[in-house]
Formats: structure tokens, sequence, C-alpha cells
């Protein structure tokens, strides 16, 4: 018997961006200045991403999938080559590493959480490691001061992919201060989004000079410098390059987001509290551990299925919170899993058994700065009623 109801209820969707006037006013302000690419909002933005981080250098791309590319590129990553990533996370992170004809070397979650297992990084370094790719998954930041220990050891670098958590801490320090990069993703579901973008962060002047040469076809001048009234013309293609720089559109409405990001972390940390209290009131749903020597970015609150409360699974439940007219994700399918993965580097299922309980029974709530209380109150009602419909 089918326990779908009928319900004319409105979507609720799983992402809602949050813009406003300010953002449509600034993106307007580009538009009516005549100069559209690259040039003094890309430069304020940076500045002004890495005085909020605290980093010295903030070097602004086109997506995070380009600056984790050149965040590899400027740590002289090579063919043959490893990388180290964890097998739970988006494409991204291990295709990047296969650009550059690199094995990624992948590594299980640990098994209590999404995030990589130090230990299990140790384990995997050989001397063809370069660089050790974390990702803080749903904007919970890693071990950071066991993987940074191994990397100093090993003498290999340590590349954050920070793409779910601006802005975030560890220990009291910004994640895109510990790494020797860090890099920020600005999608459009992401916690502050430019449409399409990303950023990297550094404290080496000369890893941020070669992206910044890299992310222009490898020339030595930005158009904006070679266009103004005191510019020159004259180039030099120094090495070869790619087309990854941001836009002053999309840099104006990043601007206009980053004087509401503090603003929306509290905002998100609020909705994290309010499904985590209501999760703790019945039996049926595991809520994501919340760190105590951390700022969780809450870019995702991931809630996991009990299978020894419940009688049916993570995709029925799925099919359930459909049913009621709300909309969920998942994160993510573990790399291991997919078919580049098994057919092309050899990785099978059943080899990272927590990556996969946890994908199991993982199911990305609705959680954006908009959402109302009542859109709240109806994914935790939605919750408790399937949880009672299909108590074991
Ligand atoms: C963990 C992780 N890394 C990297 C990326 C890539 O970000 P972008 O879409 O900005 O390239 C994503 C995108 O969702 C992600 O989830």
């Amino acid at each position: 018997m089918s326990h779908l109801p009928v319900t004319e209820t409105l979507f609720l969707p799983f992402h809602r961006t949050s813009v406003g006037e300010e953002e449509a006013r600034a993106v307007l302000d580009v538009l009516q200045s005549g100069w559209l690419t690259s040039g003094p909002k890309v430069k304020e933005f940076e500045t002004e991403f890495a005085r909020f981080i605290g980093a010295a250098h903030a070097v602004a791309v086109n997506s995070c999938t380009a600056a984790l590319h050149l965040a590899l590129a400027a740590c002289g990553v090579e063919e043959g080559d490893e990388v180290i990533v964890p097998t739970m996370t988006f494409a991204a992170t291990g295709e990047v590493v296969q650009y550059f004809k690199c094995k990624p070397i992948l590594v299980d979650c640990k098994k209590e959480s999404f995030h990589i297992d130090p230990e299990q990084i140790d384990r995997a370094i050989t001397s063809r490691t370069r660089a050790i790719v974390p990702v803080h998954f749903a904007g919970f930041p890693c071990e950071m001061d066991a993987i940074v220990d191994i990397a100093k050891k090993q003498k290999v670098r340590v590349i954050e992919d920070a793409a779910h958590s601006f802005p975030a801490s560890y220990n009291g320090r910004m994640i895109g201060t510990i790494g020797d990069l860090t890099c920020f993703s600005f999608y459009a579901t992401k916690s502050i989004t430019t449409g399409e973008g990303g950023m990297v962060t550094t404290e080496n002047p000369e890893f941020a000079d070669r992206m910044r040469i890299l992310s222009l076809h490898g020339i030595s001048k930005d158009a904006w410098t070679r266009y103004a009234a005191n510019g020159a013309w004259r180039y030099d293609i120094l090495e070869m390059g790619f087309k990854d720089n941001l836009t002053d559109l999309q840099a104006a409405l990043g601007l206009a987001q980053l004087e509401k990001a503090e603003l929306f972390r509290k905002r998100r940390a609020a909705i994290a509290r309010l499904y985590s209290l209501s999760l703790a009131s019945f039996d049926g749903f595991l809520p994501p551990p919340e760190p105590d020597n951390s700022c969780h970015a809450w870019h995702l609150y991931v809630v996991r299925v009990d299978p020894s409360c419940l009688t049916i699974g993570r995709d029925q439940v799925i099919e359930e919170l459909k049913a009621r007219r709300i909309g969920t994700s998942v994160h993510f399918i573990p790399l291991h899993l997919h078919s580049l993965y098994q057919k092309r580097l050899g990785y099978r299922t059943g080899q990272f058994p927590h990556a996969e309980q946890h994908f199991a029974n993982a199911i990305s709530l609705p959680l954006f700065p908009d959402m109302t209380r009542e859109e709240i109150d109806r994914v935790i009602a939605a919750l408790q009623e399937i949880a009672v419909t299909y108590r074991r």
C-alpha cells in the first residue's frame, strides 16, 4: 500500500538563491560602466575576499574546478605524480588531478563522519605523492592539524577543497589560511554566489602570481592592464595557460554577496540547529555531527536514514519527501563507484566501506538563508510523519 499523500502544496526546492536589490544594483553598475570582463571589480573582490579570510593573496577564477586545477599547477604537479583525494567528493576534485595525467589516489571516510581519514592518508602516501586534497564536506572542516602534520612530514602540499566551507574556521583559524592553497566555489547553490565562480587563497606570492598568469592564457598582462588609459599593448605568452578568469559582472555580484556572508552563515547555522533539535526528538534519522573546535559553514545539512529504525531506505525516503513537494539532494556518490573510476582507474565497489555506508543513507535537506520558519517546519513534519509511518 502506498502512503504517498496527494498534495497541492507549493514545491519547496533544495536550494533557492538569496539575491536582492544590492546584487541587482551592483551588476547594473558594471553593465553601465563600459567594462564587463576581468577588471577593477575583480581586483576589488580579490582584495575584499582576502581581507575577509585574512589571507595574503586571493586569485579569482571562474569556478572552484578551475581553482583546484590552477592550485595543482602552482604546486608543480606533473604526469605520473599521485594526488590524494577523498572518495566522498564531487567529480571536480578527482577530475582536475586527471588533467595532469595523474592518478587520483582515493581514500575512505572516517567511520563516524563524511570526512577523509588522516590515518588512511598516511597509509596512501608514496614517493610519487605530490599533494593531499582534503574536502571540508558540507562546510565542516577536516582534521587539519593531523593532515598538515602528515604533509609536512612527507613533504607534500595541502590543497584544501573548500567549495562548501565559506566562511568556516578550524581551531580559531579561518579556512583559507591553513593549507598551501585553498579553493572556494561561488556556484549558484553555494554559501555566496557569483552564478559560477571560484577563488584560491594562499600565503605564497609565487603561487598567486603563477595562478594569475595561468588563469589568462599564460600571458604576462591581463586585458585591464593593457586597455586602461595608461596601459601598454605589448604582452608575452610565458607558458601554456587557460581561460579561467572571472568577469567584473560576476565580481560585482560576489562583492554584494560577501557583505552578507556572515548574515547568511548565521541563518544557515540557525536552520541547522532547528533541524538537529527536532531530529533528536524522534527516531529514524541521524543528524550530522557538529564540530566543537570549528565553525561550520553549513553549506549542506546531510541527515542519515537510520536503517535500525525505518523499514524503508534512503531512496524511498526521498520519494516520500518528493511526494510532499520537498526537494532534496544526495552528496555524494563516492568517486570509486563511478564508471570512469572503475573502468579507467581500476577502483571497485566495496573498496571504501565507510563512504559506501554513508552514501547509502545520506539525504541533503533544503537549507538556504531565505528559508521561512514555515518551510523548515514542513521539512521536519514530513520527516516525522515518514518516521512514524515506516517505524520498524
Ligand atoms: C566538493 C566540491 N569540490 C569542487 C566543486 C566544484 O565547484 P565549481 O562548480 O565551482 O567548479 C564542487 C561543486 O559542487 C564540490 O562540491
